[in-house]
């Protein structure tokens, strides 16, 4: 075995997403199991480059995982040409600047989304990148959830028949930081921060319904910010000025419409933090994260309403669970596998920087429709 080190400069990795998901689940647990077997004698090895603002909090962080390579410093990292991939997961407003420095510096580009705060500014990252001949991929975690994946397949599988709707349910209560503290960063309910649920979760719901259902052709969306006052990290009162709360009806190509909520501020009833019930003429689903569940027209009850009597059916144990039949990893990890594999041996890919402006246009277009209180058609981007 051969083996090729792909080192890779990671930017906001003191932060939630880049700590977990993408250094430790996701790089650290590639080179616990050895590398990324390439199929051809050749073993991947990615070697990041730890990249920050806060000194202290680096050191600490290669110290703990033994990492060798941190700064900083991120132009001095951009400028070494050992240093192949940029990848960014820092708070969404210092993105842009950043992944346009890395572009200019003829680095491969992988980012979180959203990939800009505005629409413009999304689409040029992209140009950028297409222009200057680098690889670019945008992280889109959730097609790779074992639930969606398993969704996708009842779909492909032609289990629903013709899809009518979607019902999406996403959300949960994040503590307003006073008597308990919030569980999510205060910048997400600052609107002047890159903050709010339609910036953040509208980019999720293009990529799923794009990819497992068609394209998104218009959107109507009424987003709220429902806990005005919020208390942050250092338990400082401050207003919430972004939306914390956001109803959208989505048309799709095809006919089908779902209808998506999207929420900080409720509380859960459900099985799983996300879930998506598609509803067909010959059968209907309901997916979260992990478990997907299924009903098929010939298992369909015929319940009869009448409020007079209780409910005489456990309709919730009228459903089928669909086996794994496969493994799944971490979503985030298979991803990355699939960049590496794109950036060393030009394998296809699709979630480049257009889908992810893709993603910012629908967060874009939904706060319009919210703020003029019309339904929007959604264009096909070009470049
Ligand atoms: N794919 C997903 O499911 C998912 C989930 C949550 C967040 N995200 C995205 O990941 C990104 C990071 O989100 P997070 O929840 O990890 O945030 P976070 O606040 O936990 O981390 C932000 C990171 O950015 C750094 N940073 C750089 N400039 C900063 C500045 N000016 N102010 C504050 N921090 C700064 C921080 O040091 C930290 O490393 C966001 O763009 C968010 O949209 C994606």
């Amino acid at each position: 075995m051969t083996r090729r080190t792909v080192r890779i400069a990671m930017n906001g990795v003191t932060g939630r997403m880049g700590y977990r998901q993408h250094l430790v689940r996701s790089i650290l647990s590639l080179q616990q199991q050895g590398g990324l077997d390439l199929g051809d004698g050749t073993t991947l090895w990615p070697e990041p480059v730890l990249v920050g603002r806060r000194e202290h909090a680096l050191r600490a962080m290669a110290e703990q995982h033994g990492i060798e390579h941190w700064s900083t410093d991120l132009d001095a990292v951009l400028a070494d040409p050992s240093v192949e991939i940029y990848f960014d997961a820092q708070v969404t407003s210092a993105r842009e600047d950043a992944v346009r420095r890395a572009i200019a510096a003829g680095k491969h580009i992988y980012c979180e989304k959203p990939t800009a705060t505005s629409l413009d500014g999304a689409l040029e990252l992209a140009r950028l990148a297409v222009a200057a001949g680098v690889k670019h991929g945008v992280v889109q975690d959730k097609l790779f959830l074992p639930g969606l994946q398993k969704l996708k397949r009842l779909v492909d599988g032609g289990f629903f028949g013709r899809i009518l709707s979607i019902r999406g349910e996403f959300g949960y209560w994040v503590f307003e930081g006073d008597w308990q503290s919030a569980q999510r960063p205060s910048w997400n309910y600052r609107a002047e921060d890159g903050g709010g649920i339609v910036a953040d979760m509208f980019p999720h719901w293009e990529y799923v319904m794009h990819e497992t259902f068609s394209r998104v052709r218009t959107v109507q969306a009424l987003a709220t910010t429902h806990v005005p006052q919020r208390w942050d990290e250092r338990g400082k009162p401050y207003d919430a000025t972004a939306d914390d709360a956001a109803y959208g009806i989505f048309q799709l190509d095809g006919g089908a419409v779902a209808q998506i909520n999207s929420s900080w501020t409720v509380r859960v009833n459900r099985d799983e933090l996300v879930e998506f019930q598609v509803d067909g003429t010959h059968g209907s689903a309901v997916a979260g994260l992990r478990n997907c569940r299924v009903q098929h027209r010939s298992a369909t009850p015929k319940p009869v309403w009448n409020p007079d009597l209780p409910a005489t059916e456990a309709f919730r144990d009228q459903w089928q669970e669909v086996p794994d039949n496969t493994e799944f990893d971490n979503g985030f990890k298979a991803q990355w596998e699939l960049f590496l594999r794109h950036v060393v041996l030009d394998e296809p890919w699709r979630w480049d920087l257009t889908a992810g402006a893709r993603g910012v246009q629908l967060a874009e277009l939904g706060l319009r429709s919210s703020a003029e209180g019309r339904r929007l058609d959604v264009p096909e981007l070009s470049l």
